[in-house]
């Protein structure tokens, strides 16, 4: 067991994007853990209040917040109330995230889809992350061995390509990098930066290419383990990643992909 200041004390972990899906999944698997939570979601209230019954259940205080991520109103209120109803943060889950609305080629890429895929998906992860970081640095100055962590949920479109969602796969290239640079500006604050980088899994935003994806995993090994990825094989790993046994780790990025980087001749 690693010895963590105020061991005893539940921390507040902000988790965006937490009404449904993976960010569901980190918002009850940190409940679980010793967090008391943020839920933030953009429109559907019921899905995050069904999040927040779940975050009780395990054990957390549930703090509910609708902000849209993209809007930069918004993400200050985000922190505000975040500051009002828990007083600190310990963690931020950058995982609220978005598909393009259509598929589309390349060649036939729109200026609307681009702005709001990177506005949802790379530009407010970037500039909430800003002024979390900036309140995380006030906390290390008063609290110098406190545990401060921020995790990027990341994707295989950091590095695949995927023509039909250039726009997706260039916001989640950009969060590559974002981890790489707060990793770096906060280094010498003890404020670790890591990413997780989800394979295929079972969400709502993949339910529209399930057959697909089925077929893929299935006949092709699109992935070496053959399967889907379940939300809550991705809470594990930020749970872990916050839990004090990643010390020393920072700017690093976990595959949780079921083999799906390894490239085999
Ligand atoms: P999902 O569509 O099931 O859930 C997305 C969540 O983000 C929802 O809670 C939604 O309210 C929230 N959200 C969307 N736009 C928002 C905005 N503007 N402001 C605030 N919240 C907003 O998606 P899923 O699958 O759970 O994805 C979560 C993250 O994991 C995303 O960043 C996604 O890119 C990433 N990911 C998902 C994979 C998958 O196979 N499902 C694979 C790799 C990465």
């Amino acid at each position: 067991m690693t010895a963590r200041e105020g061991a005893s004390e539940r921390r507040v972990a902000l988790v965006t994007g937490s009404s449904r899906g993976i960010g569901r999944a980190i918002a009850v698997e940190l409940a679980r853990s010793d967090c008391d939570v943020v839920i933030n979601y953009a429109a559907n209230r019921a899905a995050a209040g069904e999040t927040a019954s779940l975050v009780e259940a395990a054990g957390g205080k549930a703090l509910v917040v609708q902000a849209n991520i993209a809007a930069r109103a918004d993400r200050l209120r985000l922190v505000e109330e975040t500051r009002d109803g828990f007083g600190r943060v310990d963690v931020l889950v950058n995982n609220a995230g978005i598909a393009p609305r259509k598929r589309v080629d390349l060649l036939d890429a729109s200026e609307e889809s681009f702005a709001e895929v990177i506005g949802v998906n790379l530009e407010g992860p970037f500039f909430l992350t800003r002024d979390v970081a900036k309140w995380m640095v006030a906390i290390r100055a008063e609290h110098p061995a406190r545990p401060l962590h921020i995790v990027n949920i990341s994707s295989l479109s950091e590095y695949a390509s995927s023509v039909h969602r250039g726009d997706y796969c260039l916001a989640k290239a950009g969060l590559g990098m974002m981890t790489k640079l707060f990793a770096d500006r906060l280094a010498a604050e003890n404020i670790l930066v890591n990413a997780v980088r989800p394979g295929i899994v079972a969400t709502d935003m993949t339910a529209e290419a399930k057959e697909k994806y089925e077929r893929l995993l299935r006949d092709d090994a699109l992935a070496p383990l053959r399967r889907w990825g379940q939300p809550e094989e991705v809470a594990r790993v930020v749970r872990a990643l916050v839990s004090g046994d990643f010390d020393f780790s920072t700017g690093a990025v976990i595959d949780v992909d079921g083999g799906f980087h390894i490239q085999s001749l």
